[in-house]
């Protein structure tokens, strides 16, 4: 041979070798395919050879299932009925497509077709269906990667390597793995995830004798076979047999590769040079603990940072719609008197109908107690329509802020919204006068000497806001119901300017003032000017009421309306003036104090305003320091 001619041969031989398949035919078949890139296989269903030259058997999609197998049947059989000795080698991986997540996994094929139209997915690998498993006329070998333990198959466990023939119920199984030559020690192998695994299959024609032996790639065959079996399998071969390979999914899914494929009929397969191998892809960065854990991990962060978020959103809309106050320029200086609505809102627990404490002509009155200093307030949300006076207003508020008296209520400031202004007191344990007057809760009534502090209490306090202050400040809303009773049965005068604020707003004929119509002076029904001699009217209607235990203005049982004052003018014309007293008192009275209570309550009542006493004579007469005057009669 000629030196050209033996390097033509050489070329040849190298060229068989690495491209592909190469056939010498009939009983010296061989073939070796490293990588798959120009492969003429024949393939169905999910099966593909990708650009990097392996075969993938499938994907991601769910029970589907992929064949690829030599292109030309191959014949197996021999003259004599034998089946002829053969030998396969083959490298595969199987990667999960998620975390743990396995597919059914995968098989090396003889078959006696190359249409698989009828075989199932899933558990069935794409061989074989549900009527046809263990039937003889499969004619059917394989050797299954099993990843999933599928109980009616008889499976081992999820991670086995199992010879069967025309069933699913393998012959031999064992746990992937292979036999140290040394010592003989197994070490197991995970089909999944762990690296591409050699796989040699070895069938002795004359022994009949089937080895299976496994080992991860770039190790050379363990000698001892994780499988051995021996079953003629000349009544299984058919004269054309199709080689290849099978997998499928179900609902979990992976993905099953091929690296490379040799086959020697008659002969060793050829050996696959594991460096001329296309590489797996990268293990989808999911699997170990580490990653399992972030798994796990993620949705709590995600689902954390949702709450998060959402969390942000409800406050910053709380804040906007819930907490939304009004605020301008001018009401800077007022800022120590400033309340901000959310303190308001969570000291009365949102205005809950449980801290509500009473309804006035105002507005709603609620009981609360201050985030920080936890003091005890009662907060009065009053709703306004038109922004004039509204700075007035303030401005009064907050310098009757700073008026202090112990029979004042203190105001300790306000909030304001849109159309609604909140005004901060201090919290008067007792609450207000006409719930004791008239027995709201069924409380005992108070009795006189009770009653006549009361009425110097309030008497007290009038001076203060009309003499003893800075300015003179009309309370012009005298009334039981303004006058609440602090812890230790101190009356304190609440509720001031207020009216102001309504005579800016509406007009004094709404429904909001009748109620308070019977302790009106006329001169202030007929000119609207606020007076302290108009105080002094309201405070002689006060005065009565807390004597007669009767309301201003009651309806007698035909509908009529009876004033009190002119009831207790007409009893003193008769001479009966005592007759008014309370009946609860049950005639338990100083008669001196009744009759200078309800004479001075006549008196401060007196139609004509310069016929009132101002309130510093008011104190005298009750403290017994003036003498009352004789109440005219021709007027009265
Ligand atoms: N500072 C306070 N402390 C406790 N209760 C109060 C306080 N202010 C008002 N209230 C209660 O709220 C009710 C309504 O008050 P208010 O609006 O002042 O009545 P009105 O408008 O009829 O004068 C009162 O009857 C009283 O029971
Ligand atoms: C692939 O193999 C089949 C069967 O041997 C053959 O008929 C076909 O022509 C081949 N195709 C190519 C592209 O080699
Ligand atoms: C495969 O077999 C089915 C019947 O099992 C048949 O309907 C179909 O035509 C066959 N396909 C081919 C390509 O021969
Ligand atoms: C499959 O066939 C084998 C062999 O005939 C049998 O032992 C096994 O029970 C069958 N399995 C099912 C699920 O039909
Ligand atoms: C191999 O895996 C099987 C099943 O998980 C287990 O029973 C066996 O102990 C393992 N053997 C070794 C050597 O790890
Ligand atoms: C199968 O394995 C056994 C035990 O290692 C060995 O004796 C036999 O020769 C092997 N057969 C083939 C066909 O490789
Ligand atoms: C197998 O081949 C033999 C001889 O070549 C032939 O007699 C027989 O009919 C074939 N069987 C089938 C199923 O094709
Ligand atoms: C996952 O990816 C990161 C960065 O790409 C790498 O450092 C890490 O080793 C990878 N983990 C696994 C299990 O592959």
């Amino acid at each position: 041979m000629s030196s050209t001619k033996l390097i033509l041969c050489f070329l040849l031989l190298f060229l068989t070798l690495n491209l592909s398949a190469s056939s010498t035919g009939g009983d010296h078949e061989r073939f070796m395919y490293a990588g798959f890139t120009g492969a003429n296989l024949t393939m169905d269903g999910s099966a593909k050879i990708i650009p990097t030259g392996l075969l993938a058997l499938t994907k991601d999609t769910f029970r589907a299932q992929g064949h690829a197998l030599h292109p030309a049947p191959l014949r197996f059989g021999q003259s004599n009925g034998m089946v002829t000795s053969f030998s396969v080698s083959f490298v595969f991986g199987i990667l999960s497509s998620f975390g743990d997540i396995r597919g059914h996994g995968f098989a090396f094929f003889i078959a006696p077709t190359n249409n698989f139209s009828s075989a199932f997915p899933i558990q069935f690998l794409g061989l074989l269906n549900d009527k046809n498993n263990g039937s003889l006329s499969n004619h059917l070998f394989a050797i299954e990667f099993d990843t999933i333990r599928n109980n009616e198959f008889g499976d081992i466990d999820n991670n086995h390597v199992g010879i069967d023939i025309n069933s699913l119920n393998s012959m031999q199984s064992y746990h992937a793995g292979f036999y140290d030559d040394k010592g003989g020690t197994f070490t197991n192998l995970s089909l999944i995830g762990g690296g591409p695994i050699q796989v040699w299959i070895e069938y002795d024609g004359y022994t009949t004798l089937t080895n299976v032996t496994i080992a991860p790639l770039g190790m050379a065959r363990p000698i001892r076979p994780l499988l051995s079996v021996t079953r003629d399998l000349s009544t299984v071969f058919t004269n054309q047999s199709y080689l290849g390979f099978s997998s499928s999914t179900g609902l979990s899914t992976a993905h099953h590769y091929v690296l490379g494929w040799s086959f020697g009929m008659n002969s060793p397969a050829p050996t696959i040079d594991s460096t001329k191998l296309p590489k797996l892809p990268e293990p989808p960065n999911y699997s170990g603990p580490r990653t399992q854990s972030i798994l796990l991990i993620l949705p709590l962060i995600g689902s954390i940072l949702l709450v998060l978020i959402i969390g942000i959103v409800v406050l910053l809309v709380r804040r906007q719609l819930v907490y939304k106050e009004v605020r301008e320029d001018w009401e800077v200086e007022y800022g120590p008197r400033r309340f901000a609505y959310q303190d308001l809102f969570r000291a009365t627990r949102g205005f809950k109908n449980n801290n509500l404490v009473g309804i006035g002509g105002f507005g709603k009155v609620y009981r609360g107690v201050l985030p920080i200093s936890k003091l005890q307030v009662a907060v009065k949300r009053v709703s306004y329509g038109s922004k004039q006076g509204i700075k007035e207003f303030i401005a009064e508020v907050v310098s009757i802020g700073n008026l202090q008296h112990r029979n004042i209520v203190q105001l300790f400031g306000y909030c304001r919204r849109k159309n609604e202004l909140l005004l901060v007191y201090d919290y008067m344990e007792n609450e207000s006068l006409d719930k004791h007057l008239y027995n709201f809760h069924g409380q005992p009534t108070l009795n006189w000497s009770q009653r006549f502090k009361i009425i110097k209490d309030i008497a007290s306090g009038l001076l203060y806001l009309h003499e003893e202050w800075d300015k003179v400040v009309i309370h012009r809303d005298v009334k039981a119901s303004n006058v609440l009773i602090d812890k230790e049965m101190n009356a304190r005068l609440g509720d001031f300017g207020l009216s102001r604020l309504c005579d800016h707003g509406s007009n004094l004929h709404t429904t909001n003032v009748i109620g308070t119509i019977g302790y009106l002076a006329p001169e202030l029904v007929h000119t609207g000017k606020a007076t302290t001699l108009s105080d002094v009217f309201g405070f002689g209607i006060f005065l009565l009421e807390v004597s007669c235990g009767q309301k201003p203005i009651r309806q007698n049982s035909e509908g009529k309306h009876l004033i009190l004052v002119d009831w207790v003018v007409e009893n003193w014309h008769k001479g009966s003036l005592l007759d008014t007293m309370d009946r609860r008192l049950q005639g338990n009275y100083n008669i001196d104090e009744a009759y200078l209570a309800l004479k001075l309550g006549l008196l401060c009542s007196h139609p004509f305003s310069n016929a009132r006493p101002n309130m510093r004579q008011v104190l005298q007469y009750l403290d017994g320091d003036a003498q009352l005057p004789e109440l005219n009669v021709s007027v009265m």
